[in-house]
């Protein structure tokens, strides 16, 4: 598998990370301890080493088990682990305080069986810390040698701005990774996000790269899946990020429609083609994979090194283009300046 460096930072990581999200959660969306450990070994026996966990998955057995896996070859993986949502009945047992970003990496660590993890992410924004304290405390972790570097997940673009300009006042260490939820169906982040990243040498990981197993080609359009054995979708409350609701949009069926036509074209699977959409930005460091099954490992593997002709590319933008808001439009239309 192909390594990229993280953003500006000095960490190599593979083309594809290893999600563990579900892994240590029971069925029908989860995957039991025996399968996850033996996902973790193939995965790195096909050459990944960027594991991605967090405190809250499968509440804190995900971390447990990749643990577990790892013992004996820690330093073949580059770890990563997030602090911020609630672990714990306690006010304090979330956010991003100084108390809570501690408190959370010494539990994250123990359950890891570690002394270290190579990449903290604050999983979201935290309105009730000033980011200064949160950026504080881990930069103390990072020289206490608890944490190699730290990432961002789903802050707003001022966030983080705000966040790297606070981070270079005080000469801390600032994000070098980017955790956002970016795929052929959800690409909001464009507008912002991409950009920032580039220029600010931050590595863009993206979540949920399958839209939640849509991009598989599993789900039809007349057909709304309703037994939970289908899939994730089948199960998803109304109002969640994986609705399907926010999946079955004739957008979306276009999208799927040509993401096959280029899987048969080029002789690979619908999900290999929209990891291969994500691999072929530069600003992608990393594409984390999801998987529940050995199977669906071993279909997503097959993404790496699979380069998309440019054309099959731009057909695969063109389909999926999200509108282009404001001011983003305006800037298209008349923020042009040539020399
Ligand atoms: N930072 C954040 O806020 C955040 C949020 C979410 C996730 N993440 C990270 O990103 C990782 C990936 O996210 P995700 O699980 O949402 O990714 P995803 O790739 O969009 O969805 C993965 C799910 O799709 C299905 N699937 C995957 N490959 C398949 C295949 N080849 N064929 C058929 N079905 C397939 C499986 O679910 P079923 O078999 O149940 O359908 C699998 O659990 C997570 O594990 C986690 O590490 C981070």
């Amino acid at each position: 598998m192909k390594m990229r460096v993280l953003g500006r930072s000095g960490l190599v990581v593979s083309e594809l990370a290893l999600g563990t999200m579900v892994f240590g959660e029971g069925p029908p969306r989860g995957t039991d301890p025996q399968d996850a450990a033996a996902i973790i070994r193939r995965y790195l026996e096909a050459g990944g080493n960027h594991l991605d966990t967090a405190d809250v998955y499968a509440g804190g057995r995900s971390e447990e088990i990749v643990g577990e896996a790892i013992a004996g070859r820690r330093d073949e993986v580059v770890l990563a682990t997030k602090v911020r949502f609630s672990t714990g009945k306690g006010p304090n047992d979330a956010g991003l305080s100084r108390t809570h970003i501690v408190r959370g990496v010494e539990q994250s660590l123990r359950r890891l069986r570690t002394d270290h993890v190579d990449l903290l992410y604050m999983h979201t924004w935290d309105p009730l810390t000033d980011i200064g304290e949160s950026l504080r405390a881990a930069d103390d972790l990072v020289g206490a040698g608890k944490v190699g570097a730290i990432g961002v997940s789903n802050f707003k673009a001022w966030q983080l701005m705000k966040s790297l300009a606070v981070s270079d006042r005080f000469g801390w260490n600032r994000f070098v990774a980017a955790q956002y939820q970016h795929s052929l169906v959800v690409r909001d982040i464009e507008a912002e996000f991409l950009d920032l990243c580039s220029t600010e040498g931050i590595g863009m990981v993206p979540w949920s790269p399958l839209g939640g197993g849509f991009l598989s080609g599993k789900y039809r359009a007349d057909q709304r899946p309703t037994d939970a054995g289908e899939g994730r979708l089948a199960t998803q409350p109304a109002d969640d990020e994986e609705a399907w609701d926010r999946r079955d949009t004739e957008r979306n069926w276009a999208i799927l429609a040509e993401v096959e036509r280029i899987a048969v074209d080029l002789g690979a699977t619908h999900s290999q083609v929209a990891l291969a959409w994500l691999l072929a930005k530069p600003v992608v460091s990393s594409v984390i994979i999801g998987v529940r099954t050995m199977a669906q490992l071993d279909d997503n593997l097959g993404a790496a090194g699979l380069v998309l002709p440019p054309g099959e590319i731009a057909a695969l933008d063109e389909v999926s283009a999200p509108p282009l808001g404001y001011p983003y439009r305006f800037m298209s239309l008349y923020g042009e300046r040539r020399p």
